[in-house]
C-alpha cells in the first residue's frame, strides 16, 4: 500500500466543527463546550437538539417552540405504514426500515424542500418510523404518537401502547443525549458528504442511517446484552471471561479506536442505568444491572493483564446495552434508538457543512492495470 494513503482516513481531519470535541486520551467528549456529563441526566432532548442546531441551550420558550415542532411531525404518511409492514413481515432487521422509512419523510414535507425543516422532520419520524415497524414486528397495530407527551416518552409510549414509567423516560432522555453527537464518525461523514453535494437533509439523513447499520459502527449494544446474559446463566464471569479470550474472542463493549481511557458516555450511560434500575419497572430483571457491572471489573482486569501496552475499557455501547434494556427498549430496536439520538448530531453537522459548504471529493491512488488494448470480444 502506497504510504501517502490514507487507509480509513484515520487521523485525517477533513472538516472544522463546533459541534462536539473529543479528547481520546483524556477520556472527555463536550458538546458545543459543555462536558457530556453536564448534559446528560439533566437536559432533554429537545435541549440538546437546540443547543446542537444553535449553539446555545434554550430558553423555556425556545425549548418549548422546538418540541411543538417535532411534535407537528411526527406522523407518517399512510403508505410508509404500508412499507414498514412489509418490512416487518419480511423480518428485515430494524435498521433496514428505519433507512427506509426516513428515505420517505419526504411525502410529508410541508411547503418546499429546506435544510432546517428536513431536519425537524427526520428527528421527529424517525421514533415513529422505528415505533410502527416493532409494533408491526410484534403482529399489533401501530400507536399513534400521543401530543401531550415529549420526544423520549413519546417514543416509549408507541413502542408499548402503554404511559412510560417516569424513571425510564428519564433514562432513555439521558441516553439520546450522550448519544447525540460524537464527532466525525462514519454516519455523520456520510451524511455530510452527501449534503456537500448540495443534496437535501433527508437524503444525507437516510444515507447516515446506512452507515449507522454496519456492525463496526452502531451494532455492538446487541451482543453485549446476550454476552451479559451468557455471563449470568453461567454465574462464573471470571471463567466465562478467560475462555473468549483464550479462544482469541474480543469482549463486546470493550475498547475503542479513538478512546485510550473509559468512554466517558460509559460512566453517564451507567449512572442514568443505575437509577433506571434502582427505581425498577420494565426490563429492569434484578441482577442484570449488577451482573453487568461485575462482568466491567472482571473483563477490564483480564484485559490489562492480556494487553499491558493497551488500555481497554468499557466503550458506549456496554452501559447502552444495559440501560436500553433497563428503559424497556427491545434488544432488536437498540441500533434504531441509536439513529433516534444520533440524527440530533447528523442534522447539525449537515446544517453546519451547508453554512460553509465545499464539495467533500477526495482523491483514490490507482493502483490497477495501464496501458492495455481492445481484444475483440470472440478472440477472448
Ligand atoms: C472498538 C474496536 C473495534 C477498536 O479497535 P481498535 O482500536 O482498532 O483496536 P485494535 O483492533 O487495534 O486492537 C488492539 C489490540 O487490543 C485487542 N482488543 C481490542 N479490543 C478488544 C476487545 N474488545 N476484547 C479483546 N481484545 C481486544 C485486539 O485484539 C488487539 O490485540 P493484538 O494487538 O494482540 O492484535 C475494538 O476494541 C473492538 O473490536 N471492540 C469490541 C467491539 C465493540 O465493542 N464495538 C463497539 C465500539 S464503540
Amino acid at each position: 500500500m502506497d504510504d501517502s494513503v490514507r487507509r480509513g482516513l484515520e487521523g485525517v481531519a477533513v472538516a472544522e466543527t463546533s459541534l462536539s470535541d473529543i479528547d481520546g486520551g483524556a477520556g472527555e467528549l463536550a458538546i458545543r463546550g459543555y462536558p457530556v456529563e453536564e448534559l446528560a441526566g439533566d437536559a432533554s432532548f429537545a435541549e440538546v437538539l437546540y443547543l446542537l442546531r444553535h449553539g446555545d441551550l434554550p430558553t423555556a420558550e425556545e425549548r418549548d417552540a422546538l418540541r411543538a415542532a417535532l411534535r407537528d411531525r411526527r406522523a407518517l404518511a399512510p403508505e410508509v405504514r404500508e412499507v414498514l409492514r412489509a418490512a416487518a413481515a419480511a423480518d428485515l432487521p430494524a435498521m433496514d426500515a428505519a433507512r427506509m422509512g426516513v428515505a420517505a419523510a419526504s411525502l410529508v414535507r410541508d411547503g418546499a424542500e429546506d435544510p432546517e425543516t428536513d431536519a425537524l422532520l427526520v428527528a421527529a419520524q424517525l421514533p415513529t418510523v422505528v415505533a410502527t415497524y416493532w409494533r408491526y414486528r410484534r403482529g399489533e397495530e401501530p400507536v399513534a404518537p400521543d401530543p401531550a407527551l415529549d420526544h423520549a416518552a413519546n417514543y416509549l409510549y408507541m413502542l408499548t401502547g402503554e404511559a412510560p414509567a417516569p424513571a425510564a423516560v428519564d433514562g432513555l432522555e439521558a441516553y439520546l443525549v450522550a448519544v447525540s453527537d460524537h464527532g466525525l464518525n462514519a454516519s455523520t461523514f456520510a451524511a455530510r458528504t452527501v449534503v456537500s453535494t448540495e443534496s437535501d437533509v433527508v437524503s444525507a439523513v437516510t444515507a447516515a442511517v446506512g452507515a449507522l447499520k454496519g456492525p463496526l459502527h452502531g451494532g455492538a449494544p446487541g451482543p453485549v446484552l446476550d454476552m451479559i446474559r451468557e455471563v449470568r446463566a453461567t454465574g462464573d464471569a471470571r471463567e466465562w471471561v478467560a475462555d473468549r479470550l483464550d479462544a482469541g474472542e474480543r469482549l463486546m463493549g470493550f475498547g475503542h479506536r479513538v478512546y485510550r481511557v473509559r468512554d466517558p458516555r460509559a460512566a453517564v450511560l451507567e449512572a442514568a442505568a443505575e437509577r433506571v434500575y434502582e427505581a425498577g419497572g420494565t426490563g429492569t430483571d434484578a441482577g442484570l444491572f449488577e451482573a453487568a457491572r461485575e462482568l466491567e471489573r472482571v473483563g477490564v482486569e483480564a484485559l490489562r493483564e492480556r494487553k499491558p501496552d493497551r488500555r481497554l475499557d468499557t466503550n458506549v455501547e456496554f452501559y447502552t446495552a444495559v440501560l436500553l434494556h433497563g428503559v424497556g427498549v427491545p434488544r432488536d430496536l437498540f441500533s434504531a434508538t441509536f439513529a433516534v439520538g444520533r440524527v440530533a448530531g447528523w442534522t447539525a453537522h449537515c446544517l453546519e457543512q451547508l453554512g460553509d459548504n465545499r464539495l467533500i471529493r477526495p482523491s483514490s491512488r490507482y493502483a490497477g492495470e495501464r496501458g492495455r488494448t481492445w481484444t475483440p470480444i470472440e478472440e477472448r
